[in-house]
């Protein structure tokens, strides 16, 4: 409960260290971060995921002829089974796609506002924020959207039957998985947030009791869900069962969501944000997400330098990416929300020449100060989350970022269904410049609507060569998803790392507000900070070593004139699956 009485400035002094804790969902003194596994490598198809059974069950889906559609879905519902905190059916994400036949395609099954929802239901009567509200209530709620998402992706892009694809996810489910010590750990440390829900506690613990590494854990209701699903397709998730046990929830604990909402909620088809950096093609998520905009409009900026000279670490590199940050950052909170509710000028944003504009004022000798940088004027006409990426033989690549928000969302698992809700309404602005969990400000554009979808920083991206996929790559990390991807693109193009490098290389982050430089251990040396300090980076934030881990999880794949490489992410316990090479 100390949480619910912080106020909104502690919440500023603390969220660095929260949302890089919690959004990437657990603290571990994990084994894989001392000793950097190396990339995976197939000339079949490569899935690359937070959990080892997911992306397990992808490469065996692409085995068996299934496409990187085919298998992205599939992951998508096995990490709802076996990577709880983030993988989810109660959530919403993003899929970019881009197809063998050159085509580009994105799905946007963000959560949707339920239309009961207010602009000021976060606020107490003095108009301030009751702490809390957003992220754990049932209020903080969004209507999901993962299972339409999923399955329109699916029908209109896949080739294998709806059954082939759940069913790995309904066995994992079903038999359960034997807990490994990421699993445990994470169960241990939140069983005092599932211990206020009691159908939380029915998923997530053994009679009260915390599961234990080497314990078979099986979700007989998630289980049951995901057969519903299986037979019914989105009437088994949005009607029959399934859409009662939800709003059953709703209605007992003070909740929002209604049948309507439910039968409601579309996934979207969107034109991807699409940009160019050293003679390469960004393709990422456009709005509701803020994460392809600015990735392209920080690559904008940086393309006007050359960092490979500069040096990968270096103080005048990574000088020059905090201020291209900064003001990318200071425009999202501007000028980004949902593009069906708010003008968002993407094109303007995403254009060279506004970048020119907005970085001519960059010194390569001296920091900007986040309070007199304002966001950019446009001409006037206008902690958790997870990240997959597939590639598949053909072509076929699709980078998948899914989430409930906050690790484990909303703690709350709508009694009987075994699935998680999230926790996104945090990701509106509550109220206009007071900081969400993560520290981001927002305005009207991202204020909270009925029906409206918030504002994300999810960024799953490919980048193409020629007409081909290189890389594709994304990460959790709330605020962090965009520096994250930004610094993956820029290691392999800038300066030529390897996946592994690339993926596993130190990361920084900054977001305009608060003014600081958020960086894991090792990013800058002693004469790197000196610098920086003399540059007028006066904040520089160690995270602290005995988190044990660091800004991100950005599991890749990078295809090469070799063949296909995976590279889950050293900081945590994922894991690439190559397919087998077939004699
Ligand atoms: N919930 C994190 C994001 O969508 O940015």
């Amino acid at each position: 409960m100390k949480f619910l009485m912080f106020s909104a400035t502690s919440r500023v002094l603390f969220y660095h260290v929260l949302c890089l804790v919690l959004v990437t969902s657990v603290v571990s003194n994990n084994p894989a971060r001392a000793a950097s596994p190396q990339a995976e490598f197939s000339r079949q198809g490569m899935v690359a995921s937070r959990s080892g059974w997911a992306s397990q069950v992808g490469a065996d889906i692409l085995a068996k002829g299934g496409n990187a559609v085919d298998a992205a879905v599939a992951v998508g519902f096995a990490l709802a089974v076996t990577y709880p905190s983030a993988g989810n059916l109660g959530g919403g994400g993003f899929m970019v796609i881009r197809l063998a036949d050159g085509r580009l395609i994105t799905n946007d099954h963000r959560e949707k506002a339920p239309l009961a929802a207010d602009k000021d239901m976060y606020l107490d009567a003095e108009g301030e924020i009751v702490e809390g509200l957003s992220t754990r209530s049932h209020l903080a709620v969004g209507v999901p959207g993962t299972v339409a998402g999923l399955l329109d992706v699916l029908a209109a892009y896949g080739t294998l039957p709806r059954a082939q694809v759940i069913q790995p996810a309904i066995d994992l489910a079903q038999r359960g998985i034997i807990l490994d010590r990421d699993l445990a750990q994470q169960f241990q440390r939140r069983l005092k947030d599932f211990a206020a829900y009691a159908s939380s506690m029915a998923v997530f613990s053994r009679d009260g009791q915390a599961w234990r590494q080497g314990e078979r854990f099986k979700q007989p209701d998630l289980a049951a869900t995901l057969k519903r699903i299986k037979k019914y397709g989105k009437a088994g998730f949005y009607g029959g069962k399934t859409a009662d046990l939800l709003v059953a929830e709703m209605t007992a604990n003070g909740g929002l969501i209604t049948h309507e909402d439910l039968l409601a909620y579309e996934s979207k088809w969107r034109k991807p944000v699409t940009g160019t950096y050293r003679g390469h093609t960004i393709v990422s998520m456009p709005p509701p997400s803020s994460g392809g905009v600015l990735l392209v409009q920080m690559l904008n900026m940086l393309e006007t330098l050359d960092l490979g000279t500069m040096g990968y670490g270096s103080a005048a590199s990574i000088h020059a990416m905090v201020e291209a940050q900064r003001r990318a950052y200071a425009d999202r909170a501007e000028y980004l929300g949902d593009p069906d509710f708010y003008p968002v000028p993407v094109a303007r944003l995403i254009s060279k020449t506004y970048a020119a504009q907005r970085y001519a004022d960059f010194d390569p000798q001296r920091a900007g100060v986040s309070s007199v940088v304002k966001p950019g004027k446009i001409p006037l006409e206008s902690m958790e989350t997870t990240h997959a990426s597939v590639m598949d033989a053909a072509g076929n690549a699709v980078a998948y970022t899914s989430t409930l928000n906050l690790s484990y969302g909303s703690k709350i698992v709508a009694g009987g269904t075994g699935f998680l809700l999230n926790n996104e309404m945090d990701d509106f602005s509550s109220k206009e410049n007071v900081p969400n969990f993560y520290g981001l400000l927002g305005r009207r554009a991202n204020a909270i609507e009925p029906g409206k979808r918030m504002l994300s920083s999810m960024t799953p991206t490919i980048v193409l060569k020629g007409d081909q996929p290189l890389l594709v790559t994304g990460s959790p990390g709330g605020s962090t998803i965009i520096t994250t991807t930004l610094q993956i693109i820029l290691n392999v193009i800038d300066h030529g790392m390897t996946l592994n490098d690339a993926v596993a290389s130190p990361r920084f982050h900054h977001q305009w507000q608060p003014d600081r430089i958020v960086h894991e251990t090792y990013a800058f040396s002693p004469d790197t900070r000196a610098v920086l300090h003399r540059m007028g980076h006066q904040q520089l934030f160690t995270i602290p070593a005995f988190l044990g881990r660091g800004i991100g999880d950005a599991n890749s794949v990078l295809r090469t004139k070799e063949g296909i490489f995976g590279m889950s992410d050293p900081r945590n316990a994922g894991r690439a699956v190559g397919v087998p090479v077939t004699p």
